[in-house]
């Protein structure tokens, strides 16, 4: 927590709003925008993310004219504007001038404009070009009063296999390793005949013949993050030097895919921001938004951030075509903002009336302003407006105090891409996302840290798998430990170092020591296959939890070196046709498969298995309990979160009731959505929302109303 982003957003109100593309509407469309902002209550409008083809219809040749009068009407209706730089889309010209500046795929195949993000990060042309056209945006408008802040390029994470990025992958290369014979030892290349004898020969890891190897892999990936890092700052670095003062941030994304290693990122930007489109909107997608939203604040230094998109009532991200309700679009944002966000903005002001997105959905949906989902966002602007004290932030300490904590690093998710691991089914973003969703149906705070973090505030710390640790990392975690942390580790990880080198010796490698167990044979499970544990000692059972833990995906032939044995593989899952050989569990039945090794004040738990959902759950509440790890209120129904958001002398205690029925919150504190006291006890209504101004921590309940009452779905 040495590094708290979230520098110049207005700490007097909440943002709400989107992305809004004016290029696409003539300038009669325009003014009624405004007119429906202002009617929505909308505040902030990002402008010109893809808008470099109008802004520089030819090469060094300006055209600010429109975007002038866009910023003007913005400001003249009271709106503030976050000016994107167009760098995520180069126009047509831009690939006829410097067609060397498109990018190439891993299979060699170069692309054209056509769509978006066709460049090659590393091409100098590309470079110069986006450095000249941010330094003329912020000429132009960095002193102008509507701009809030500035929002550089768009979700990078474009990756290119070409010539300039092998030239500047091997300039990466020379820094990390200096010489040939270290890469060579770090890439382990004397397997396959792959030993390099000159920096000529090192190519980004384009298609080869069979499985390319893992460390070149996992470094590319690493170069690629620094690289578009490095793209970043020189766009910043340009912004800065006309003097503009207002904050600059780029747009995280989530959850699909992920490109940067946002850890290294975060001290660059000075108000980190995110664009989130959920999953799933079914319950989970409740605990969805959460995830992003802590992750965020988390690589924010515990600060505050922004979220820059969300989808509106209709998605197509990832080919889901999700929708969501207006109650949920207003649980959503208040997720987002009770994490830390300063507001609560969405893509798309507007739904497109063609292209690619034409379905992607809108603040003003095809529809037009006469419609539900409308009436939706006037009442999302009301309730934003009156939460703008939430936007203060407190004079020390994170935004969300949580005791409990889940170690996430980029790294983590590439080195499980990487080809050929003992199972097609690892998923590292998936058994984060796992951890996380069970410590918010349990109803914890929880925070993410970077793997060499200092522990030291936490209780409990989830390593829900990552395959490389360094020795940095394994000495952090066995300090908490030894100062009364617990620590719970998932399977397959810290096999390995940083070059994805396996530490020989036994599994887990790294923090075999600290968990006190040795693992000699792995045994991945096939998806339709799964393994019931048992309790302390016994394999019939007889003393476990009343439901059987389950296993997925994987088991181990464990053996405890000092850990107590908590919980053995019961063998053979029923299900399987024993006739067909080995079974589930065959291997490793009677063996251990869950471990608590004490160390210090500490103690160290590993589970050899991943277990399925209700397992995990129990699992994790047990540590816990163990850990002292306290929830933000005891005792919330389920589908009802509480979030505290930590504020300027203030606290506020969002009640927000996912669930169909409605919820009874008592405590000392005021909502300001109603302006009712909660002393007496309020009633939350199913699917509904409060935010209690306090300054208490303790004395809170949320119950089911006794009056009852089954929301109509929807
Ligand atoms: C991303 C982009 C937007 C838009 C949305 C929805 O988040 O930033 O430009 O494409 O997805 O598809």
């Amino acid at each position: 927590m040495t590094h708290a982003p979230g520098r110049g957003l207005p700490a007097g109100r909440l943002l709400f709003g989107g992305d809004y593309n004016p290029e696409q509407w003539g300038e009669d469309v325009w003014k009624e925008d405004v007119v429906l902002m202002r009617q929505a209550g909308v505040n902030a409008a990002t402008v010109g993310v893809f808008s470099w083809a109008l802004l520089e219809p030819e090469e060094g040749v300006y055209d600010f004219g429109w975007l002038d009068r866009v910023v003007q009407t913005l400001h003249d209706g009271g709106v503030g504007v976050v000016l994107a730089t167009p760098t995520a889309s180069p126009p047509p010209w831009f690939t006829r001038r410097h067609p060397d500046a498109m990018p190439v795929g891993p299979d060699g195949v170069r692309l054209v404009h056509g769509s978006r993000d066709t460049y090659a990060v590393s091409a100098p042309a590309y470079r110069s070009a986006s450095r000249a056209i941010a330094q003329r945006l912020a000429e132009r408008y960095g002193d102008h009063p509507a701009l809030l802040a500035w929002h550089v390029h768009n979700e990078y994470g474009s990756l290119d296999f070409g010539e300039h990025a092998a030239a500047a992958f091997r300039r990466w290369l020379q820094r990390r390793y200096s010489t040939l014979e270290e890469l060579n030892r770090a890439w382990y290349t004397a397997f396959w005949s792959q030993h390099y004898t000159s920096w000529e020969d090192v190519l980004p890891p384009r298609r080869t013949q069979y499985l390319a190897n893992p460390a070149h892999a996992l470094d590319f990936r690493r170069f690629s993050s620094d690289e578009m890092l490095d793209a970043y700052r020189e766009q910043r670095d340009a912004i800065r030097a006309t003097g503009s003062s207002a904050p600059v941030t780029t747009n995280f994304m989530l959850p699909s895919w992920n490109h940067l290693e946002q850890w290294s990122w975060a001290p660059e930007l000075d108000v980190l921001s995110l664009d989130h489109y959920l999953d799933t909107v079914g319950p989970d997608g409740e605990a969805h938004a959460a995830y992003g939203a802590d992750l965020v604040r988390s690589w924010s230094g515990g600060g505050p951030w922004l979220l820059m998109e969300q989808s509106t009532i209709s998605s197509t991200v990832a080919g889901r075509r999700a929708h969501k309700e207006p109650d949920r679009v207003l649980r959503n944002s208040l997720s987002y903002v009770a994490r830390g966000s300063q507001g609560s903005l969405f893509f798309q002001w507007r739904a497109p009336a063609a292209g690619s997105e034409a379905w992607h959905g809108g603040i003003v949906p095809h529809a037009g302003a006469g419609s539900r989902s409308f009436r939706g966002f006037e009442r999302l602007g009301r309730v934003l407006e009156s939460l703008a004290e939430v936007a203060a932030a407190p004079q020390d300490g994170p935004l969300v105090e949580a005791d409990v904590a889940i170690v996430w690093h980029a790294e983590g998710w590439w080195a499980t891409e990487t080809p050929q691991l003992p199972s097609d089914d690892l998923d590292y973003s998936a058994a984060v996302r796992g951890a996380h969703r069970v410590l918010w149906q349990e109803g914890f705070a929880v925070d993410f840290v970077a793997p060499e973090a200092d522990l030291s505030r936490y209780r409990l710390v989830l390593v829900p798998s990552l395959f490389p640790v360094t020795d940095a990392a394994v000495a952090g975690m066995r300090r908490f430990v030894e100062g009364g942390g617990h620590l719970a580790v998932w399977p397959f990880t810290g096999y390995a170092d940083e070059h994805l080198h396996v530490v020989p010796g036994g599994y887990p490698g790294r923090l075999r020591d600290l968990l006190g167990v040795r693992v000699e044979e792995l045994h991945p499970l096939d998806p339709a296959e799964r393994v019931e544990l048992t309790g302390p000692g016994e394999p019939d059972g007889s003393t476990g939890p009343e439901r059987p833990l389950t296993g997925l995906t994987w088991s181990e032939h464990l053996s405890s070196e000092g850990a107590e044995v908590l919980a053995r593989y019961a063998g053979l899952d029923e299900g399987v046709d024993e006739g067909a050989g080995e079974g589930a569990g065959e291997g490793v039945a009677g063996g251990p498969a869950i471990t608590r090794h004490a160390v210090g004040r500490g103690a160290a738990h590993y589970v050899s298995t991943f277990l399925d959902g209700p397992s995990l759950r129990t699992w994790v509440a047990g540590l816990c309990e163990q850990a002292g790890a306290r929830r933000v209120v005891e005792g919330c129904p389920p589908l009802v979160e509480a979030v505290r958001r930590r504020g300027a002398g203030v606290d506020h205690l969002f009640v927000l009731n996912h669930s169909r029925a409605a919820v009874r919150v008592q405590g000392p504190g005021v909502d300001l959505l109603t302006g009712a006291a909660a002393a007496d006890g309020l009633v939350v209504p199913a699917r509904g929302c409060a935010v209690l101004r306090t300054t208490e921590r303790d004395g809170f309940t949320v119950t089911a109303d006794p009056a009852g009452g089954e929301a109509t779905p929807g």
